[in-house]
């Protein structure tokens, strides 16, 4: 029903679920997921193939200028693009998780980025995840969800998620965790906080599926009573 189309913020720290369960949402519902995170990882990989380091803010607004980031649907997924090549599977390097919360800190970038976000979600039925999308992107969301999640059990996620990839110690991969909340938590612009009307869902304990449903039953809720 394209009259009763809502907007569904999905926010909360690296490693809670989100993209998966976003996904999967806007799956359900026939709508469109975007994931802002690949967007700030379009950015880092692109400085990093420019020699930008994550601190030079005056030449990474001059950057922001030259840079045309896509999002597309592909076979597996969201397709990312930075000028027309496909990145991807750059995007998830390790090079690139390690600096896109520095990167992301920056005006230039967080200017830029939102007002590509905002103009995606204009046409509504849109799932959207990040850090700042029901506080600062979509204020006007009809659905918004905190998802959280302990930090062992996020660092147990990706370790999974990259084994068979990269050897990397869980010890180290949870101590990666806990700097990047810190780092996305204390950042003056658009930091890692809750929306007050946000839903928390605290998915440590619950499977992909049990979000999902969590997730579905507020989009239902506020498409009645739209
Ligand atoms: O969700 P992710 O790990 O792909 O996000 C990558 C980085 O981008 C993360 O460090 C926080 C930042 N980010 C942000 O600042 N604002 C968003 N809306 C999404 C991501």
């Amino acid at each position: 029903n394209m009259s009763s189309r809502i907007n569904v913020a999905i926010d909360g720290p690296a490693g809670a679920g989100k993209s998966t369960v976003a996904r999967k949402v806007a799956q359900q519902l026939g709508y469109v997921y975007i994931d802002t995170g690949a967007m700030y990882r379009a950015v880092a990989f692109a400085a990093n193939r420019a020699g930008i380091p994550a601190s030079g803010a005056a030449r990474l607004a001059e950057l922001m200028k030259t840079i045309e980031i896509a999002l597309e649907p592909g076979p597996d997924g969201q397709l990312v693009r930075l000028n027309g090549e496909d990145i991807t599977t750059g995007i998830r390097s390790r090079e690139v998780t390690l600096q896109v919360s520095e990167i992301a800190s920056h005006e230039a970038v967080r200017v830029k980025l939102v007002e590509m976000q905002r103009q995606l979600a204009a046409m509504k039925g849109i799932v959207m995840d990040g850090r700042d999308i029901g506080t600062t992107v979509l204020p006007n969301a009809e659905v918004k969800v905190f998802l959280i999640a302990s930090v062992q059990v996020r660092a147990l996620r990706r370790f999974q998620e990259l084994s068979g990839i990269e050897a990397v110690p869980i010890e180290q991969l949870e101590k990666e965790i806990a700097e990047r909340d810190r780092s996305d938590e204390s950042r003056e612009i658009s930091p890692l906080t809750r929306a007050q009307d946000a839903v928390v869902v605290d998915s440590t304990e619950l499977s992909i599926d049990q979000v999902v449903a969590v997730i579905l039953d507020l989009c239902r809720t506020k498409t009645v009573e739209a």
